[in-house]
Formats: C-alpha cells, sequence, structure tokens
C-alpha cells in the first residue's frame, strides 16, 4: 500500500458524502422502523417516501465505502502525524477500518432484514447501529483531542486535498 502525503479529491468528497448519508439514516430512521414493525405484527402502514429514501440512503453508502475501499487500496492514505504516540496511531487505524466493516454489516443486514424478511438481520442492525455511533463519536472526539492535545491539525488532512 502506498502512502501519499494526502488524501485525494475524490476520497474527501468521498468521505463526507458517506458522512451526511450515515447521518440521514438516523435521523430519519423513523419511517422505516415504523414501517418495520407494521410488517412484524401483519399490520397496513401507509407509503411514506422516508422508507425507500433509507433502503437507497443504506445502498449507497455501500457503494461509496467500496469505493472509498478501491482508492484506499489503490492510492493508500497518509501515514498518521509525526508526534501519534504508538498506541494512538493502532487505534485510529483499527478505526478507521472498522469503520469499512461495520457500515458494510449495516447495509448488508439491513438489505436481508427488509427484502428476505429476516428477523434475525433487523436484530444484528440494531446491534451495529449502537457500534456505528460509538465509531463515530470516537471519530469526532479524536478532532479536538488531535487539535488541543497533540497540537495538530489532522482536520485539514480531510478538508484540503494532497497535490
Ligand atoms: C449504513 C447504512 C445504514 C444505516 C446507518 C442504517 C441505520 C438505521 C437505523 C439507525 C435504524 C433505526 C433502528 C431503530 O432504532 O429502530 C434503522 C432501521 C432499519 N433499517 Fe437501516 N440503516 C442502513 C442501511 C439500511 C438498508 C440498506 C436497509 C434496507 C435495504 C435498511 C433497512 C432497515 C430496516 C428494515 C430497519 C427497521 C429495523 C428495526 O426497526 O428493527 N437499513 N437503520
Ligand atoms: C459517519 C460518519 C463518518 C465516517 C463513516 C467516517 C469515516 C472515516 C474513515 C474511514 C477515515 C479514514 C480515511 C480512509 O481510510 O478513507 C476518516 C478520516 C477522517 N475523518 Fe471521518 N468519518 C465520518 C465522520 C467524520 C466527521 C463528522 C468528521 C469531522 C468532524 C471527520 C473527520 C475526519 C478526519 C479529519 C479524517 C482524517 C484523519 C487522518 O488524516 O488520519 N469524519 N473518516
Amino acid at each position: 500500500m502506498t502512502h501519499p502525503t494526502g488524501y485525494s479529491g475524490a476520497q474527501i468528497a468521498l468521505h463526507w458524502i458517506v458522512a451526511l448519508l450515515v447521518a440521514g439514516q438516523y435521523i430519519f430512521k423513523d419511517s422505516i422502523a415504523s414501517a418495520w414493525d407494521a410488517i412484524r405484527q401483519g399490520t397496513d402502514y401507509a407509503f411514506d417516501p422516508l422508507i425507500p429514501a433509507h433502503v437507497a440512503g443504506g445502498g449507497l453508502i455501500l457503494v461509496f465505502i467500496l469505493w472509498r475501499l478501491a482508492l484506499r487500496l489503490t492510492h493508500g492514505a497518509p501515514p498518521p502525524p509525526e508526534n501519534e504516540p504508538a498506541p494512538l496511531k493502532v487505534l485510529s487505524h483499527v478505526a478507521h477500518w472498522a469503520f469499512y466493516v461495520v457500515l458494510a454489516i449495516m447495509s448488508v443486514s439491513g438489505a436481508l432484514a427488509w427484502f428476505a424478511d429476516l428477523t434475525i438481520a433487523a436484530q444484528v442492525h440494531n446491534i451495529f447501529k449502537v457500534v456505528l455511533l460509538a465509531l463515530v463519536a470516537l471519530h469526532v472526539l479524536a478532532i479536538p483531542f488531535h487539535r488541543i492535545v497533540l497540537k495538530n491539525n489532522v482536520m485539514v488532512r480531510m478538508l484540503r486535498p494532497a497535490r
């Protein structure tokens, strides 16, 4: 794997598109959750555009993370900042890869629940929604930690593409 000096424009654009789509999946989750409850109870539910939007949003997330993964494997990712303590280098590396795995689990489990009517898949979806939230919280808290404690500006790496 190569070590470029920074993320490419495409990697940065995909990062923020995925972040927005993931936020949308949580903010607008109520419609699909109520539809799912109705299906489980064998009752009808009214059409709500937010239901197909959740399905499409999850599908797009899967496509975009596979695309990002391809870029990660071809373009690579910049090495961690110099002054990052070794255990934190390992933690951020694991957290970054965990995002790809957890997002894929969310998309696939959601699809299996919805299209194959699998209750167990919905349970997996509900467990990993918490894991994903915890990852996002850790990831976002890492930004002020880098800025204030390590005094490096890692945020810029995800805003300005490397030339
Ligand atoms: C990364 C992608 C996804 C994220 C972050 C996500 C997130 C969520 C969240 C937060 C809920 C609410 C659970 C609750 O508290 O009731 C939910 C429910 C649900 N999602 Fe997703 N979702 C994703 C992809 C998908 C996909 C692709 C599908 C279907 C094709 C899907 C189908 C469902 C279903 C059926 C429910 C209702 C399950 C239940 O309430 O037990 N999701 N999703
Ligand atoms: C659900 C939302 C998010 C996901 C799934 C996500 C995922 C990731 C992943 C996988 C990486 C590693 C880069 C790669 O391998 O492609 C990364 C890097 C980064 N993310 Fe996020 N992220 C999310 C939200 C955010 C938010 C809200 C912020 C800022 C407030 C942020 C700031 C950053 C920064 C600054 C980096 C670069 C870290 C470095 O250079 O080592 N991310 N993100």
